[in-house]
């Protein structure tokens, strides 16, 4: 496989890049003390990100999968928080509706998710429905020309902040995860409560939300495929969505190994630079093995869905090591800093707080393994 990127890509990188450092580097503070980066989307919707791979038809930029990879890993590097915003609206809420949606449906919605007018959300889990989606109890009932729909989710990213929700529930009770269906529900529909807020461990700036249906009113013509279909669409869409969740990571543990190279080279112990001291320099060496094994399987797998082809293999492949590498060279970078990486003077403590959830979302490493151990079996 040719993991060369086109000049086009090389581009993106740079741009994204530059505008990471400039615009989100100063606002990451504000979002360490909880404030939703709603400017930052602002200006990353005027630069086109918010539809970066939608089809110039519905007002996207239409750029290869591969770019879209290239620009979740460059945000990341900075800040977990607006890469995981970005993935989660276009991954599984923007992409849903591209790939299931009718026509009217993408020029109502993918138009204005693409122009960044309105974010987007994606609401499977449920209390008792975390790894086994298809036990999720949520339910919809047919009346007339709307469907009423009565649940909870929990952990909905980008919830309360979202202007579209692709929410799943039970249309069919007896016939288990092909009895789930999708809907598309708006911002303000009556009877869409949003709950509480997660305080989580890290990802300070992005929203996590409980959620409650109360006789949620949805009108027919928001059901998002067909009836039943809706199991196939989370799953398919997370297939892909994955590798987004791996590009987090992989952002995560690239900025970690480069804060700990920049300073193991500057601090001096025992009368030399730490990276000099073999101690060190042998965890820099594992740093940037792991970091480029994660760089190569999301950027596989990136390219493999960049080109159409069969890919949820090689994206859990990619999720899984990636989240992996994440987790491990931000808990090294605290080592290489030591005193000093457990203070938040440096941006490594933050690293090691954002990088475990990619180790749960989206398909914890657990079930990334069941998904790997099915398709090697098949
Ligand atoms: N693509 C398309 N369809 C698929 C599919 C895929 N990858 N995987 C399964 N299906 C469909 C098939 O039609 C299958 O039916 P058939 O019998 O006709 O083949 C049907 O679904 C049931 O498949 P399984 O029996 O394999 O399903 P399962 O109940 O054993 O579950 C699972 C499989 C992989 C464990 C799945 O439940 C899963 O992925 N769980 C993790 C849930 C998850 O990732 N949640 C993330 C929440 S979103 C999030 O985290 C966003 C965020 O905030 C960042």
């Amino acid at each position: 496989m040719d993991l060369r990127l086109t000049e086009e890509q090389n581009m993106m990188r740079k741009m994204v890049r530059d505008f990471a450092e400039t615009e989100i580097a100063p606002f990451v503070e504000r979002m360490e003390a909880g404030e939703f980066p709603r400017d930052i989307i602002k200006k990353m919707a005027g630069l086109g990100l918010m539809g970066i791979t939608s089809p110039e038809k519905y007002g996207g930029a239409e750029m290869d999968f591969l770019s879209y990879i290239i620009a979740i890993h460059e945000l990341s590097k900075v800040s977990a928080t607006v890469g995981v915003i970005l993935s989660v609206h276009t991954s599984v809420c923007t992409n849903p509706i591209l790939y299931f949606g009718t026509e009217e449906q993408k020029q109502k919605y993918v138009t204005k998710l693409a122009s960044g007018e309105y974010l987007g959300a994606f609401c499977l889990t449920e209390p008792s429905s975390g790894s086994d989606a298809a036990s999720l109890k949520s339910r919809a009932v047919k009346k007339d020309d709307h469907y009423i729909i009565n649940g909870s989710k929990v952990f909905i990213t980008n919830g309360g902040e979202a202007d579209v929700y692709i929410v799943f529930a039970l249309t069919n009770r007896e016939e288990g995860s092909k009895g789930i269906s999708a809907f598309i529900v708006e911002k303000g529909t009556p009877g869409l409560v949003i709950g509480k807020d997660e305080h989580k461990m890290g990802l300070y700036g992005s929203r996590t939300v409980q959620l409650t249906f109360e006789d949620m009113k949805v009108p027919v013509e928001n059901l998002l495929g067909n009836e039943g279909e809706g199991f196939r669409i989370a799953m398919a869409n997370l297939d892909v969505g994955r590798i987004g969740i791996a590009a987090q990571a992989l952002g995560i543990a690239d900025a970690a190994f480069e804060k700990s190279v920049e300073y193991a080279k500057e601090r001096q112990q025992f009368g030399k630079p730490i990276a000099a001291q073999q101690g060190i320099g042998f965890k820099l060496a594992d740093m940037a093995t792991s970091v480029e094994g994660a760089r190569l399987l999301v950027y596989q797998a990136a390219e493999l869905r960049a080109k159409g082809e069969p890919c949820g293999k090689e994206a859990s492949m990619a999720k899984l090591f990636a989240s992996r590498a994440a987790v491990e060279v931000s808990t090294e970078a605290i080592q290489v800093f030591g005193g000093y990486g457990y203070t938040k003077e440096y941006p490594v403590e933050r690293y090691f707080r954002d990088a475990k959830i990619t180790e749960i979302y989206e398909g914890t490493s657990e079930i990334q393994r069941i998904v790997v151990s099915k398709h090697l079996l098949r």
